[in-house]
């Protein structure tokens, strides 16, 4: 066996709520274990983060983020991050889903490293879900 093909066993801790979601996911997708899952969201996880790093240059973009709006100052906090990033955002689209879950649509534009950055403070508040960023190359 080579060294790529060794398993290694792990211990996480998540919250219930979040196992329980993951859980209706795996089942609804028919994988045969929890563990197949986790490996397979590891792997979307990794290529995203790569295909993260591939965006650079001059770009449109789209930043989809849903959160949590009754988590402590996440409100707050979003705002000011958005205002410090406001070089590079053009509007932002608020819808309201359910009672305490919130869609932001952020229309932005420039440099890709910042555009990135930007993604990347959003999702690292805690109370946001998700945060999804879409670009395209502006060419000349
Ligand atoms: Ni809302």
């Amino acid at each position: 066996m080579t060294k790529d093909n060794e398993l290694s066993r792990i211990g996480i801790s998540l919250p219930k709520h979040l196992l329980d979601k993951f859980d209706d996911i795996i089942n609804l997708r028919g994988y045969s274990s929890r563990s197949e899952g986790i490996r397979d969201a590891i792997r979307s996880y990794i290529t995203y983060y790569k295909w993260m790093s591939d965006v650079h240059g001059e770009r449109q973009g789209v930043i989809t983020m849903i959160y949590d709006h009754e988590q402590r100052g996440l409100l707050t906090l979003l705002t000011d991050i958005q205002h410090e990033f406001m070089g590079i955002i053009q509007a932002t689209i608020h819808s309201h889903i359910t009672h305490s879950q919130c869609l932001e649509v952020v229309l932005v534009r420039g440099e890709g490293e910042d555009l990135k950055k930007l993604a990347e403070r959003l999702m690292a508040q805690k109370g946001v879900e998700s945060v999804k960023l879409t670009t395209i190359p502006i060419a000349d």
